[in-house]
């Protein structure tokens, strides 16, 4: 095929053509914002955001294409902006400390990089996230395919839980509750969620990208009223679609489903004595020239398959937590008997080496343990390559071993995405070289 490019390089003479203006960045603020958590019409909460909301905006940008950020700080307290999932430049990262400095009040901070994959993304807040991201400095960041799969709606759908006065609308104060920390954090008295559009038609083809933006809940999920399948796990397409089942989603994962709306779409809280509706997307109408062919794969992801042989076999065992015999303090949790970032890092690779790090949960809870600037296969009971993903749930006394290409130089982390696990001890670091 004959593109611009050849014929513009085949023509006689090379012309010093102008380079295509530069997109302006788009500008991203944090700051107070007054969420509505409880129904229309009830009280609204004092919480952050970004650009005056919380959620955040929804970030959108093509595969491959870069996306420019000017950030500005407009809260009294320091931050810095994680874009999770996002296999890009370790400097872009979002860590303070680690990869940039912090991000002080009124000050500005410019991220810029390119999305290598399509997929369902989020970024949030990465300094004190235990309460800045309770408060709500998180929004979605969806990056579309070259060639996105036909649907007729395309819906983020973010989840939460707030610990609130559900009559004042008032967010409780104990961000930094230690007994939280110390068991399966700190949990909301109130969920729901938070879709980007609340009514589709009976009929439609839709796609529901799912994202847990709590920072200490699992949803149990079920998701009535689609005929649905499973495309997306973090971000990352399956090889084929998935029967869609009831699942949990652990903090900080996502899911797409695609599917076929025959009622309206519930979100159901699946707890052990109770279900709970957690929203619904109303179907209103019909949609007379439904999709019938069948919900396609999404385009593969081209990503760095890991060696047979692992080039490194690494062992990280968690540790305490309440009924584990540690003591309250910032060590509540520790990974290998160290607790928070060490000067040394966990482990080093060389870029594009193979390790197998198994995961040993010797605590009472589950963490969802997240690594950054990479995605990594859960491995099945026999070796084999499971699930590809970046947030993996491994659940209290279990073992679960992951296979990562190390492929992407500088720092990164390693944490639980329980925040206040990872704020009182449950995080390291890895360097890739
Ligand atoms: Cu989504 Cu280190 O975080
Ligand atoms: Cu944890």
């Amino acid at each position: 095929m004959l593109s611009r490019r050849t014929l513009l390089a085949s023509g006689a003479a090379m012309l010093a053509l102008p380079l295509p203006a530069r997109a302006a960045p788009i500008i991203l603020t944090a700051g107070p914002a007054q969420g509505q958590i409880l129904p229309d019409g009830e009280p609204a909460t004092a919480m952050l955001g970004f650009n005056n909301s919380t959620p955040g905006p929804e970030l959108r940008v093509k595969q491959g294409e870069t996306l420019s950020v000017r950030f500005e700080n407009r809260m009294d307290e320091g931050t810095a902006v994680h874009w999770h999932g996002i296999r890009l430049n370790n400097a872009m990262d979002g860590v303070p400390g680690v990869t940039q400095p912090l991000v002080g009040p009124g000050e500005t901070f410019d991220y810029e990089f390119t999305v290598p994959d399509a997929g369902t993304y989020w970024y949030h807040s990465h300094h004190q996230s235990w309460e800045q991201v309770a408060k709500g400095l998180y929004g979605p960041l969806i990056v579309d395919e070259v060639d996105p799969p036909e649907v007729d709606e395309d819906i983020t759908v973010l989840l939460d839980d707030w610990r609130i006065d559900v009559d004042t609308g008032e967010m409780m104060g104990d961000f930094g509750n230690m007994h939280d920390f110390a068991h399966g954090g700190r949990l909301g008295n109130y969920a729901k969620i938070m879709p980007s559009k609340t009514e589709v038609r009976v009929g439609d083809r839709v796609r529901l990208r799912l994202i847990n933006a709590a920072t200490a809940r699992i949803f149990p999920v079920r998701i009535e009223g689609l005929a649905a399948k499973v495309v997306a796990l973090d971000g990352m397409p399956l090889p084929s679609p998935r029967a869609l089942e009831d699942f949990f989603l652990a903090p900080a994962q996502r899911i797409d489903v695609i599917g076929d709306v025959v009622a309206p779409v519930t979100f159901v809280f699946l707890a052990r004595d109770q279900q709970v509706e957690m929203g619904t997307i109303e179907a209103v109408g019909q949609n007379d020239a439904p999709m019938n062919e069948p919900i396609p794969a999404l385009a593969q992801a081209t990503v760095a398959m890991p060696k047979a042989e692992p080039d490194q076999r690494l062992s990280m065992r968690m540790e305490g937590g309440a009924m584990a015999g540690r003591h309250a303090g910032d060590d509540i949790w520790a990974l290998n008997g160290w607790s928070g970032m060490s000067d040394v890092p966990f482990a080093s690779f060389r870029r594009g080496e193979t390790a197998v790090i198994e995961l040993i949960n010797d605590t009472r809870f589950p963490h969802g343990m997240h690594l950054h600037g990479h995605h990594f296969h859960e491995l099945d009971a026999d070796g084999g390559l499971g699930d590809y993903r970046d947030t993996t749930l491994v659940d209290p006394g279990s073992t679960r071993q992951i296979a990562v290409v190390f492929d992407n130089p500088g720092k990164w982390l390693l944490h639980c995405h329980m925040l206040g696990h990872q704020a009182s001890g449950m995080k390291t670091w890895v360097e890739v070289n």
